[in-house]
């Protein structure tokens, strides 16, 4: 997992996964941002970890990490290039595959792939080795303006991620530019309902089980109170 000494993922990325990385960009590509649609063409790559496998000990483990996003996320990724090699979403921005296969039963698996791989990426960057905390002052006002205060923002969240009947995840997100928090199944994104997602918190068991086992409640509370990336919400929001 970690063949660098490092404890980061760089080994094996090419040249296009350090521009993903570098400079901001991998916000705007997680976001659906031009960046993203300009950097379409398959094959899709896995973006680079935004720190390293052991960053978000002891809250998320590096084994965690390392099933998580070296197979769990890389599997995403190479699903997908292999289902639309030579059809039409061939070329096309993660962004434009899932809004073109949503709904569609015929295209469920393009579509998963596709979603999985995004809410991954959104996922990574919605935490941070020293998060948690209290939000900036701009997010907290948008929290106390739609929930009272923040910290009834974030036990919604945490209410949310906790009671999403199996896979799936938790989202703080603007909705017609009021905060809201969300819940989605499976792969199901906020993204196909026009909303835009400021945050979220991976609620699968290959998120958590091998630290937490069957307590998610524990893992859910414990990534808001360490981890959560208020900063990246509030860069979202913008
Ligand atoms: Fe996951």
């Amino acid at each position: 997992m970690n063949s660098n000494g490092t404890g980061t993922f760089s080994t094996g990325l090419d040249r296009r996964s350090f521009l993903i990385a570098s400079a901001g960009t991998i916000a705007s590509f997680a976001m659906g941002g031009s960046a993203g649609t300009a950097r379409a063409a398959s094959p899709h790559l896995l973006p680079p970890l935004p720190y390293a496998a052991n960053a978000l000990e002891p809250v998320i483990t590096a084994n965690t990490i390392g099933f998580h996003y070296g197979k769990h996320h890389r599997g995403y990724v190479d699903n997908l290039n292999k289902l639309v090699a030579g059809t039409e979403y061939a070329d096309q921005s993660l962004e434009k595959i899932i809004a073109g296969t949503v709904g569609q039963p015929e295209k469920t698996a393009i579509f998963n792939n596709a979603a999985q791989i995004w809410n991954h990426t959104f996922y990574w960057q919605s935490m941070a080795p020293k998060g948690g905390g209290e939000p900036p002052a701009a997010l907290k006002e948008k929290m106390e303006a739609a929930f009272g205060s923040a910290e009834a923002c974030k036990k919604e969240l945490a209410a949310a991620a906790v009671s999403q009947f199996g896979s799936g995840w938790a989202w703080l997100v603007l909705d017609g530019g009021k905060l809201k928090v969300v819940k989605t199944a499976n792969a199901e994104s906020p993204l196909t309902t026009g909303m835009k997602p400021l945050l979220t918190v991976d609620v699968w068991e290959h998120a958590y089980y091998l630290d937490y086992q069957n307590r998610r409640a524990d893992y859910v509370k414990t990534v808001l109170d360490k981890l959560i990336n208020w900063e990246f919400a509030l860069k979202n929001a913008g």
